[in-house]
């Protein structure tokens, strides 16, 4: 008998495990896509599947890899096997804290291979097919962080502030086209993103911390402002405000406050 089964769209998210990239899974799987879900730890990532067709009926593929090798995006892509994307979530990253005189040039390489060549690259071997199919929705993960620099966490800033610049242009670029391209910029977010950056520091002990948002809020957040095409999506009113810091104040002076936001949070 002929398989009647209508097809669903596929969404394709990396650092799926936990976090953010965990609870847009969760949304994307309640609308029915079927998905492709990329981490670098099996357990944790065969957990989340678990849960997610515990709760909701979407075929889920894993791809198990660590996406800051060289290249890794053309290996994705083949492991695809030519399957439509029609959601693409670049959302893997971490973070790492210190002067950049003393911190570890081989973790900020993996950084900026994830955040900067992935990202890029896989959102130009995923776009082709979504543009030739006159539609598609890619989803890119930036953060607060993108507006200025960020004194002793210097690279992380700037790969993001790369991230938002990239999204923003590719988007312009792509008017018209059916596909859109939103970047996501949340500011603090309770997840293990924060512990990773601090060395076993949990992110409840950062003292500043009246603007610490849930994973499942920033998510949702970020998840309505995809499906309306939204080009830059800060959640929560006092991020919106800190998004515009430089322009109330000299870059010099919002560089200082961020500086002393670092150290602060991680005050003994
Ligand atoms: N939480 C925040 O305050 C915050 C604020 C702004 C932006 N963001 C951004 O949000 C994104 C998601 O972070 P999150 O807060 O949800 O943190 P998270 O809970 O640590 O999630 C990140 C996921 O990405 C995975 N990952 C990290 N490096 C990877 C690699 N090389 N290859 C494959 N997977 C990798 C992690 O796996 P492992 O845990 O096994 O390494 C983890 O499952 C990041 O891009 C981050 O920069 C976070």
């Amino acid at each position: 008998m002929e398989n009647t089964k209508q097809k669903n769209q596929i969404a394709l998210v990396t650092g799926a495990a936990s976090g953010l990239g965990f609870e847009l899974a969760l949304l994307l799987a309640k609308d029915n896509y079927d998905l492709i879900l990329a981490d670098v730890d099996a357990e944790k990532l065969q957990k989340a599947k678990e849960t997610i067709t515990s709760e909701y009926a979407s075929e889920v593929q894993l791809i198990i890899k660590d996406l800051s090798r060289n290249n890794i995006a053309e290996q994705i892509f083949q492991d695809l096997d030519g399957k439509p994307i029609d959601v693409l979530i670049n959302n893997a990253g971490f973070g790492i804290f210190g002067s950049f005189i003393d911190t570890d040039w081989q973790r900020e390489m993996d950084m900026l291979n994830l955040h900067v060549m992935t990202t890029t690259h896989l959102t130009k071997l995923v776009l082709k097919g979504m543009v030739e199919r006159g539609s598609g929705k890619i989803l890119n993960m930036s953060s607060l962080a993108a507006f200025q620099p960020g004194p002793l966490m210097s690279l992380y800033y700037a790969s993001k502030a790369y991230i938002l610049s990239f999204s923003e242009a590719i988007a312009n670029e792509l008017k018209g086209s059916g596909v859109t391209v939103t970047c996501l910029c949340p500011g603090q977010t309770k997840t293990c993103f924060q512990d990773v950056v601090s060395n076993g520091c949990k992110a409840s002990d950062n003292k500043i911390k009246f603007n610490i948002g849930s994973a499942k809020e920033v998510a949702e957040y970020g998840y309505e402002a995809m499906l309306k095409g939204k080009v830059v999506a800060i959640p929560g009113n006092i991020n919106k405000f800190l998004s515009k810091l430089p322009r109330f104040v000299s870059r010099n002076t919002a560089t200082a406050i961020i500086r002393r936001i670092q150290e602060k949070n991680r005050e003994g």
